[in-house]
């Protein structure tokens, strides 16, 4: 493997299906060296096939699917050293602790690895590390699954849902973690729905919808390029309260505001961005759940 690769990640003209009925179809994208490359889309969407694609776990696939400038379907025995995967549904020991886990799974690489208390201590579970994990809740389960992907400090991490079921707090800790492994280099590829985490997290996000790919940009150029940021103001007509609501580029031809300015009669105006779920829903006219 090339270390100096750019782009680690390369899928083009990638075909799969789980029955006759191809599923993923014709996606194609490349992922750059230190880079948080988003897949959103509804449930069902196939995010996490193309995550199990790319992780060797589907291999029945046509195209390329290249990681590390390796097939993902003919890769050798350090593959997994290299990548971290943190799946959707925790896969843990129940009967182990958190630190038995973890020493497990760390026994398992051949490279160094990393200090097991520092990443306990890093996803607020250092007090619980020797507790069964059958006594964790699921966002303890869900952290816990996280640091495990790091275990063996990979070059390219793969995290399906990382904050799904997450209080906003741990939700918080957790992106400030991955945003912490993109400084040191590592190229993160992330599965969501979320289109907050989206939003925040990722350099660039591909749109998916029914195993097709629908658009792939930057959340900032979605937001900038495609829609309108709008303009809201309520005010009082015959003693009630009415609204009404502007595109902000076009605000100097609407001849209400301008009436309702001149006779101070604007109670409340505010102005929004479209967010990326909107421009999803503009662009593939499906909805995010
Ligand atoms: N092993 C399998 N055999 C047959 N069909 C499968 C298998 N795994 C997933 N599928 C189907 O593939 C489709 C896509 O599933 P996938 O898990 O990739 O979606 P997703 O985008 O990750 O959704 P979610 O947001 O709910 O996690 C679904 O219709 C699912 O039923
Ligand atoms: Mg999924």
């Amino acid at each position: 493997m090339d270390k100096n690769i750019e782009n680690v990640i390369e899928v083009k003209d990638l075909y799969f299906s789980y029955t006759k009925t191809p599923f993923l179809k014709g996606i194609n994208f490349t992922v750059n060296k230190g880079e948080i490359f988003g897949f959103l889309g509804p449930s069902g969407a196939g995010k996490s096939t193309l995550q199990k694609v790319l992780t060797g776990l589907c291999t029945n696939y046509e195209g390329t699917a290249r990681i590390l400038g390796v097939d993902s379907n003919k890769h050798g025995k350090d593959f997994y050293e290299k990548i971290g995967v943190d799946f959707e549904f925790p896969s843990l020991f129940e009967k182990l602790t958190a630190r038995e886990n973890l020493d497990y799974f760390a026994s398992l690489y051949s490279g160094e690895t990393r200090d097991v208390d520092e990443l306990l201590k890093e996803v607020g579970l250092y007090e619980h590390a020797d507790k069964k994990v059958s006594d964790f809740s699921k966002g303890m389960k869900s952290r816990l699954n996280f640091i495990k992907s790091l275990v063996h400090n990979p070059e390219i991490l793969f995290l399906d849902e990382p904050t799904s079921g997450l209080d906003p707090n741990n939700a918080k800790i957790m992106k400030d973690m991955i945003m912490k492994e993109r400084e040191k280099g590592k190229t993160i590829i992330i599965t969501t729905h979320n289109m907050q985490d989206a939003t925040e997290l990722c350099d660039r996000v591909v749109f998916i919808v029914d195993g097709q790919m629908k658009a792939l940009d930057t959340p900032h150029n979605f937001i900038m390029k495609r829609g309108a940021a709008k303009v809201t103001y309520s005010y009082m007509e015959n003693g009630k309260e009415q609204s009404s609501t502007s595109v902000l580029s076009e605000l100097s031809n609407d001849m209400l505001l301008k009436e309702l300015i001149a006779e101070n009669r604007i109670i409340a105006i505010h102005s929004a961005e479209p967010t990326l779920s909107d421009i999803f829903m503009e662009l593939t006219g499906a909805q995010l759940d």
